[in-house]
């Protein structure tokens, strides 16, 4: 059992190991003075650990509502978020007890934002259920839903009370849900730690994976704890994801997130490659790790379609954009520019 403290506006402890979610009730237990819980999952989380967290939450005297909505991205949206405050006010949880988020990306951002916008602000536990969510999305308070103008532009920072990542989870998950988390991963290498990087390339897929998880979750404190709105060094994890959200709008959601994400992080890399400000080797290990841990490397996407779906991301137009450039492995800069040295990237990237 791994444990991990964040230093944000709220501290809380990001808890990693087997078997945690049988544990959710009495570690929440200290943290919620209420005793009303509402579970938010998804129709593909919920059947497989509603109860488990649903027994732990009532054994630790907890009474238990849930919402359950339709699996997917497509879900992520206003309609399910008033769907779901409409059942808190059923429900009636007070400010002083909790939502549980059990499920991936979808859910802990979504769960996280009725949470902070019900009552003005009730707790939140997260509990990841995929490797995505795990390694990056229940961690450091961003919640959101999408709008059709693009991901994530209704939001709040509100961090969670506690995040217990229970890695026996990973044994349930399809292989392409599983494949999309070690793109943040991967990412979380290139950016910021050699060693991470080197210990991908040596080792076989899943291997200690309780470490590499911690080692994701330290990456993102040490960035958080900098930079918890988002101002300025935070903006390092969006690597890959600029590009990366506009292939998910152009594709109309067909590439998961973490997939589109590789095909952000290799465009990127190809292009400052072929600028000279990239070593060859971090594009050569980039592609390697992609391979390894089977995630796709070509899109077949044109360039001119991608900056306009960039371009119609308003929440990166506000300004212009702030791109996340390799320069060698565990090592990206920040750059603020605009949407012609965006398409020239984008050019560059996916000339073969
Ligand atoms: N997933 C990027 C961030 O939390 O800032």
């Amino acid at each position: 059992m791994t444990d991990i403290q964040i230093n944000a506006s709220r501290r809380y402890t990001v808890k990693i190991g087997a078997g945690l979610l049988t544990h959710t009730g009495e570690l929440a237990s200290g943290l919620i003075k209420g005793r009303n819980a509402v579970i938010v999952s998804d129709s593909n989380v919920f059947p497989l650990y509603g109860e488990t967290v649903r027994q732990s939450l009532e054994a630790a005297g907890f009474s238990v509502g849930a919402f359950v909505f339709p699996a997917g991205e497509g879900s992520k949206n206003t309609d399910t978020l008033v769907a779901l405050l409409n059942r808190l006010a059923e429900l009636r949880p007070d400010r002083s007890d909790a939502i549980f988020a059990l499920g991936g990306g979808v859910t802990g951002d979504m769960a996280g934002l009725a949470a902070a916008l019900y009552l003005r602000g009730i707790a939140c536990i997260q509990l990841p259920t995929t490797l995505l969510a795990m390694v990056d999305s229940s961690v450091g308070g961003k919640t959101a839903v999408n709008l059709s103008a693009g991901k994530n532009l209704v939001g709040v920072f509100s961090q969670p009370r506690l995040v217990l990542c229970d890695t026996d989870c990973l044994q349930t998950l399809p292989e392409a849900v599983y494949a999309e988390g070690w793109a943040e991963i991967i990412k979380a290498a290139m950016i910021k730690s050699r060693p991470l990087a080197d210990f991908l390339l040596k080792s076989s897929p899943g291997e200690n994976i309780e470490r590499v998880i911690a080692a994701c979750v330290e990456i993102k404190r040490d960035v958080v704890d900098a930079d918890e709105f988002d101002t300025g060094v935070r903006q390092i994890l969006n690597f890959g994801h600029t590009v990366g959200h506009a292939i998910e709008l152009l594709g109309d959601y067909r590439y998961f997130h973490g997939e589109a994400v590789a095909l952000g992080m290799r465009i990127m890399a190809r292009a400052c490659c072929a600028l000279g400000t990239c070593e060859p080797e971090c594009l050569s290990v980039l592609e390697t790790l992609l391979n390894k841990y089977k995630l796709p490397t070509v899109c077949d996407m044109d360039a001119g379609a991608l900056l306009e779906a960039a371009q119609r991301d308003k929440k990166r137009s506000a300004g212009g954009i702030t791109l996340v450039l390799p320069v060698r492995v565990g090592e990206c800069t920040l750059k603020k520019t605009g949407f012609d040295e965006l398409g020239t990237l984008l050019r560059l990237g996916l000339s073969s």
